[in-house]
């Protein structure tokens, strides 16, 4: 299990990371102005349709600014800090990469959010918290990382209080295993795909009830037959956090789920009353 971590945190090392950023954000103004969640947008939030659909994922959850949210397997920080900045709620982001971290507090220092807005070095597979202490829990393109699904999804209803949403915005098992390497894995030994059938089944088993199921391949088909057309992202953008090889990354799942190897799936959850 270490050694399977160890891969992933090495996946997501982004050596001088915050440096790195502090480098890049000059593009887009001095230090000391305070910077936007949306001018971030190509750059924090690290998964298929970018903010659009952390958004959406939001309203398919009914999210409201009384509610205190977890986002699981945080990244940057970019889903985090455009949900408090739109909804008004409190958000904690845990990530298993230490430089994520520390990248995602010093965006959120840029965007003056540090009060509203906090992140922790952590694993999904032993969260940091009390049990029942979230309204609602985001995971946004972590599972493919986890090989444990029975003991991730029993992490996040634990920490759930009962009746709490659980969101899930993931890449699933089609017909074959990706074109490596891929946004989350270089290699086949960090990447833990499920058919989007056992991904429900497996968080059902947790102690969730179904309430949103939605195959979204082809909305990300979609975006990505778009982003092709309009060339190169305007910079900062995932490419400065990853680093020079990630083109080649979001290539391969291109390809991969245009050849439907791979699916998108978008599903909400109810937390069961815990026995
Ligand atoms: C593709 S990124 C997605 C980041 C973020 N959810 C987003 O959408 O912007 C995957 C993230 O999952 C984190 N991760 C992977 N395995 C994890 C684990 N066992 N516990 C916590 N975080 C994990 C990685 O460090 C990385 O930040």
């Amino acid at each position: 299990m270490t050694d399977v971590l160890d891969g992933v945190r090495d996946h997501y090392r982004a050596t001088g990371l915050t440096l790195r950023l502090k480098a890049a954000l000059a593009a887009l103004g001095p230090e000391d102005r305070p910077l936007t969640p949306e001018q971030l947008a190509a750059l924090d939030h690290f998964h298929t349709r970018g903010l659009a659909a952390t958004a959406e994922l939001a309203r398919l959850v009914g999210m409201s600014a009384e509610m205190s949210v977890l986002d699981v397997g945080s990244g940057i920080g970019g889903p985090a800090r455009f949900l408090a900045a739109t909804l008004g709620c409190r958000v904690t982001g845990v990530d298993l990469s230490e430089p994520f971290v520390e990248a995602a507090r010093y965006l959120t220092e840029r965007t003056g959010q540090s009060g509203q807005v906090s992140f922790q070095t952590g694993s999904a597979l032993a969260l940091p918290f009390a049990e029942g202490s979230f309204d609602a829990a985001l995971l946004q393109h972590v599972a493919m990382n986890i090989a444990d699904r029975p003991l991730l999804y029993r992490e996040i209803r634990r920490v759930l209080k009962a009746g709490g949403r659980f969101a899930t915005y993931d890449v699933v098992l089609n017909g074959a295993e990706p074109h490596y390497p891929v946004p989350w894995a270089r290699t086949p030994e960090t990447s833990f795909l499920l058919t989007a059938n056992a991904t429900g089944e497996a968080i059902e088993a947790a102690g969730f009830r179904r309430l949103v199921w939605r195959d979204d391949t082809e909305a990300a088909k979609a975006w990505i037959t778009q982003l092709r057309a309009s060339g190169p992202p305007p910079a900062p953008n995932l490419g400065t956090v990853m680093g020079p090889d990630f083109a080649q990354l979001a290539a391969n799942l291109g390809r991969s789920l245009m050849e439907g190897r791979l699916g998108i799936l978008t599903a909400v959850f109810e937390a069961a009353p815990i026995r």
